[in-house]
């Protein structure tokens, strides 16, 4: 895969308008978009529908956590959209997480959109989870939740470059890893604490790495990706 490729750029704006401008102009340097819960509550399929007549692909991220039947729906009516991948909260347990890949796997299309897990959310730490009864620290519950998502059937995880290297180390080359929370070292790191820098977050085993600010909100969008890509290059994981 090209390192441009690895490039999932986070389309977190508020209407089709101001993301079809960053489509258009970064789809030629840049491998998928992802659409998230802001701009899918304020624009729905249509921002779906937007980016593929671009020619590009897209992860729709709304970690769906619910009942079983509820997730199932709601992947058959992702893969209906045609995007290429689409997350759950790996909390919602087995049946939930199985749920969802039979729902996927039933799809007719040519290829199924990939089921990624979340496990824990980075801005939870030790204190919040315990407030909510999982005492174990959170390296471990992201370990056991890694864990089961993958042997019920997801094909990958959403982690953060801390955990990428062990969940790889964990799991071997066959998992999908997305990696949110990564700065240039050029870019501020905004609200991103402990961020790494993209190359460090491919070494570790990333495949996809989520970039939003460092280059939407830059001055010139495409020459910050072309910019990544270049740093990415020397790295060069070839799956
Ligand atoms: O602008 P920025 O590069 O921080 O955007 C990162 C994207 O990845 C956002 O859509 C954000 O919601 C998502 N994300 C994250 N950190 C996580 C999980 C997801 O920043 N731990």
């Amino acid at each position: 895969m090209d390192s441009h490729q690895r490039i999932v750029i986070a389309l977190d704006v508020g209407d089709i308008g101001a993301a079809e401008a960053l489509v258009t102009q970064l789809q030629p340097v840049v491998g998928m978009f992802k659409i998230g819960k802001q701009l899918f509550t304020a624009a729905g399929p249509a921002a779906v529908d937007m980016v593929r007549s671009h020619g590009a692909d897209v992860f729709l991220d709304l970690k769906w956590h619910d009942i079983p039947n509820t997730v199932a729906a709601a992947c058959s009516a992702a893969a209906q959209l045609g995007v290429r991948m689409v997350n759950v909260h790996a909390s919602g347990g087995r049946e939930m997480l199985s749920a969802a890949r039979a729902a996927l796997d039933r799809h007719p299309g040519a290829e199924r959109p990939e089921l990624l897990a979340v496990t824990v959310l980075t801005s939870l730490a030790a204190s919040d989870l315990a407030e909510v009864g999982v005492a174990d620290p959170p390296a471990n519950q992201v370990l056991r939740l890694a864990a089961l998502s993958l042997a019920v059937g997801a094909d990958g995880l959403v982690c953060s470059p801390q955990e990428v290297a062990d969940l790889r180390a964990a799991h071997g080359p066959e998992p999908t890893l997305v990696v949110p929370g990564v700065r240039p070292e050029w870019f501020a790191a905004n609200d991103q604490r402990r961020a790494a820098t993209p190359a460090v977050a491919l070494g570790d085993g990333a495949d996809y790495l989520v970039i939003g600010r460092p280059i939407t909100r830059s001055g010139d969008p495409v020459a910050a990706a072309r910019r990544v890509a270049a740093e990415l290059q020397p790295v060069g994981r070839s799956a």
